[in-house]
């Protein structure tokens, strides 16, 4: 076990990376009680695959709704689904399940390898993150097709074949990733449409939108019927969203060393913004 000491604050104490002592675990789940900020504990399930580069993040909300966030370190992808259940007394007894793919900014995430090597002391502490990164909006301008979806990451396909359809991206992002991959963009073609010229079973041709944000949001529109602007929000409430550095005593005198001692932990929400056929697809949103 790294020497730790007295200066480097109490989160140490209570988690501490072992990086020495812990080799050659795969099968690693860790389970975090984290207080939201409405006072609930929601536990978290955080695990990490090191041979795939991926760490996957699981909770259930208090609502019900359960989100999993997957972030594929590779490829600069992270998706975040989200389950939603049905709200019976209106008539819905199904559930929705929705999947929102965005780019991954590097050091945003401890990397996978050390996901897998983190150890609480204390199962059972209740815990907060140290810092609040708020709130990003981000506007789904495209759909992805699921079943060409591997192109971007090749976890997609499996994670989020239940959400049919309800698979977004954005543009700025494929951009991103084009370049990333050294390929055009218009090799995406194939696995991504824009919303605008989206065929939907309910909506005529001459119902076709041309700007996804003229639309209204679906806040402020009535019929059940009509297409609008989604608004759903996610937030990801305790995550290692990077690693501290403590300071000790070197191999020689007077030398000084510094080493992974602990994790820094953060608190962020995303707030998707994207299109749906009918009012009825978004009902939490008024
Ligand atoms: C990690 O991913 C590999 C390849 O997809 C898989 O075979 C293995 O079972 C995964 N490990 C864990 C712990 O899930
Ligand atoms: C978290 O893991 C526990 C134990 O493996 C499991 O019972 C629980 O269903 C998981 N929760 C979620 C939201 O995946
Ligand atoms: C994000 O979206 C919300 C709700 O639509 C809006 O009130 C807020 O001003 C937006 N923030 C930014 C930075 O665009």
């Amino acid at each position: 076990m790294m020497p730790y000491t007295n200066s480097f604050g109490r989160f140490t104490y209570a988690f501490v990376l072992f990086l020495s002592v812990v080799v050659g675990f795969s099968d690693t789940q860790l389970v975090i009680n984290v207080r939201n900020q409405g006072g609930d504990v929601v536990q978290e399930n955080i695990s990490a695959n090191v041979s795939d580069d991926t760490v996957t993040l699981e909770f259930q909300r208090s609502d019900g709704t359960l989100v999993t966030q997957l972030i594929d370190f590779k490829n600069e992808v992270q998706v975040l689904k989200s389950l939603i259940l049905g709200e019976e007394e209106r008539g819905q007894s199904q559930y929705q399940v929705m999947c929102f793919i965005f780019h991954f900014p590097k050091d945003s995430f401890i990397s996978s390898d050390a996901m897998s090597k983190l150890r609480q002391k204390n199962p059972g502490t209740i815990r907060t993150p140290e810092e609040d990164l708020g709130r990003t909006n981000r506007t789904m301008d495209y759909v992805v097709f699921v079943q060409h979806s591997g192109m971007i990451s090749p976890y997609i396909p499996d994670l989020c074949a239940e959400a049919g359809t309800n698979v977004y991206a954005r543009h700025e992002d494929i951009i991103k990733w084009a370049a990333l991959q050294g390929i055009s963009e218009t090799s995406y073609l194939t696995a991504i449409k824009a919303f605008p010229s989206t065929p939907n079973l309910f909506l005529s041709n001459d119902l076709r939108i041309e700007d996804t944000s003229s639309l209204p949001s679906c806040t402020d529109t009535k019929n059940m019927l009509t297409q609008c602007q989604c608004h759903l929000e996610l937030c990801i409430g305790w995550y290692p969203c990077g690693l501290k550095y403590c300071k000790g005593k070197g191999p020689t005198k007077n030398s000084v060393m510094s080493y992974r001692c602990g994790i820094k932990t953060c608190r962020t929400c995303h707030l998707f913004a994207y299109y749906v056929a009918q009012k009825q697809m978004c009902l939490w949103d008024e």
